[in-house]
Parts: structure tokens; sequence; C-alpha cells
């Protein structure tokens, strides 16, 4: 949908469509049965991915964390990614968008059928309104969570069950920040409500470990694969909050804001270096060469 200037805008929610097994639908009609485990336990897990030209970013290695956290928690057998790009490429089409911010969510579906069949929708909207201010000016203002924060089992997968996570979020509105820092109870920096932290400290970049119980972030991966490739020291370090106070720069990843450097921390001015901007770039050219 484009206003009178031709600048794309998001649809209002119940306007937009949305594709859900096979069928564009919405309104009233963009709906999932109460039955299904999706929508009573928040059984579900997601995938949300830019796609450039109407090419998604990094397909393969988001259908494989989807698949993988699939199989682990016992759900059914997601679509076949040719069926989810068939959905997103309909979907696109029917807002005419090339670029934009895509989301894949598989349920468990409803109990008792035979086999069961995951329930599965897609959404996209355009990217613009999903960037944070400090995305678009290139530095983010960061808090960090006072509530302790324990990724659990479930912590490694990317499930709907987002409740923890979106109450981190509204303590960053409240402060007007754009990200919030999870905390363990034990003071270990774990990651922001929606992306991942780096830090650079004596020249080495380092992030916390995985076996944290931290999502496994896609751009986390590939800005780790690029350190390699540009020679910059990289490893997985636990870090706490004094820790980030003396890093030389703390930035941030994530599939739809990418690599944003953290320009405040709770209210404090952060020193910015380049780092984060040469990854970016880095970055980029790897999700250029990865459109599906
Ligand atoms: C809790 C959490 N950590 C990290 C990330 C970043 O993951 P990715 O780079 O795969 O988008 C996200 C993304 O939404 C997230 O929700």
């Amino acid at each position: 949908m484009r206003n009178a200037t031709g600048v794309k805008r998001a649809a209002a929610a119940p306007a937009r469509a949305l594709w859900i097994d096979g069928r564009l639908r919405r309104g009233d009609e963009a709906a999932l049965s109460l039955f299904d485990r999706g929508a009573r336990d928040g059984e579900g897990l997601f995938e949300t991915l830019r796609v450039d030209g109407g090419r998604p970013r990094f397909w393969t290695r988001h259908i494989e964390r989807l698949v993988l956290s699939a199989a682990v928690l016992g759900f059914p057998v997601p679509p076949s990614p040719a069926r989810l790009r068939d959905g997103i490429a309909e979907l696109l089409d029917e807002g005419d968008m090339a670029d934009a911010v895509v989301r894949i969510t598989v349920t468990r579906g409803i109990p008792g059928g035979r086999p069961t069949r995951t329930g599965v929708w897609i959404d996209a909207e355009p990217v613009a309104g999903r960037l944070w201010r400090g995305t678009r000016g290139g530095a983010a203002s960061v808090i960090v969570s006072k509530r302790p924060f324990e990724p659990g089992p479930l912590g490694a997968h990317k499930t709907t069950s987002r409740l923890a996570y979106h109450l981190a979020r509204e303590e960053a509105r409240a402060a007007r920040a754009d990200e919030a820092l999870l905390v363990s109870g034990a003071r270990l920096v774990l990651e922001g409500a929606a992306s991942n932290v780096f830090a650079v400290i004596a020249d080495q970049v380092v992030t916390p470990p995985l076996s944290l119980g931290i999502l496994p972030g896609i751009t986390r991966a590939v800005v780790l694969g690029a350190c390699r490739a540009a020679g910059l020291h990289a490893r997985e370090r636990r870090l706490t909050r004094a820790d980030l106070d003396q890093a030389d720069e703390i930035f941030l990843t994530g599939s739809v804001q990418e690599v944003v450097a953290v320009g405040t921390l709770d209210g404090r001015a952060r020193p910015r270096g380049p780092v984060a901007p040469r990854l970016l770039e880095a970055y980029r050219a790897e999700a250029a060469r990865s459109l599906g």
C-alpha cells in the first residue's frame, strides 16, 4: 500500500493480509483455531527474516533453525521450504512489497488429529516500520532489564512464548530506549530482548556463549564468521555488566536491525568505534550473497 507521495506504508493490522496455511486472509478471517496448541498454550516457533527484492536473506539458516527446533520440541513436520517460499512470494505480491520483514510461525497444531498438522502462517511488513530509532540513527539506546532473566531449556529456541522478552522490551520503551539487555540472577549478560550482544574488549570481539541457553542468533553467527574473515579475534566469553562498562565498543545483532552500535547504556554515553560499522558492512555483503 502506498500513500500519495508513493512511500510504502504498513496496512493497519486487521487490514493486512496474512498467508495462513496456503491462503491469503485478512481481518476476522485471519484466525487460528482455539484448539491449536499455539493459541492455547503458546506452543509455537517462529522465524523473522528480511527479504530484499523478494529474496529472503539467509534462507537456509532460518529454515534449519526452524526445522531443528521443531524436531527437538516434538512439533509436526513444518511445511516444506518451497511451500513457505511460495507463501512469502504470494504475500509480498499482494502487499506490493519487495523489501520486507517476514515472520513465519508454526504451531504444534491441533491435538488428536492423525497425523497432527502444524498450524502455519506468514506475515510481512515494510522494513521501515520495524527499525528502531537507534538503528535508523546509527546508534541504539539500551537499558539493562531490572528483572533477572533465566533462558531455561527453551531459550535456545525461537518460541512464540515471548512474555519475558516482551516485558523487558516494555521496560526499554518506558525508558524511551530501543532495547533491553537481559541479565541472569548470577549477573551474567545474556542477550537483548530481540538481539544478541557483542563487546570489543582488549582488541577482541566477545559475545556471551550459547551454552548459557541464549538464542543462537543467525546474525550473531554471520558476524562471528565475518570477524574471522576480517582477521579480528572473536570468541565467546561470559560478560558482566562491569565488563560492558569497560568495553571499547558494544553492539547488538539481529535479523531485522542487522548490526547496531550501542550509543547509550542506561542513559550513559558509550564510546563508538570502528568495529561495529566494519562488521555491518561485512554482514550486508554476506546477506547479499545469501539471497535465496
Ligand atoms: C531473544 C533474541 N535473541 C537474539 C535474537 C537475534 O536473532 P537473529 O539474529 O537470528 O535474528 C532475537 C531475534 O529476534 C531474539 O528474539
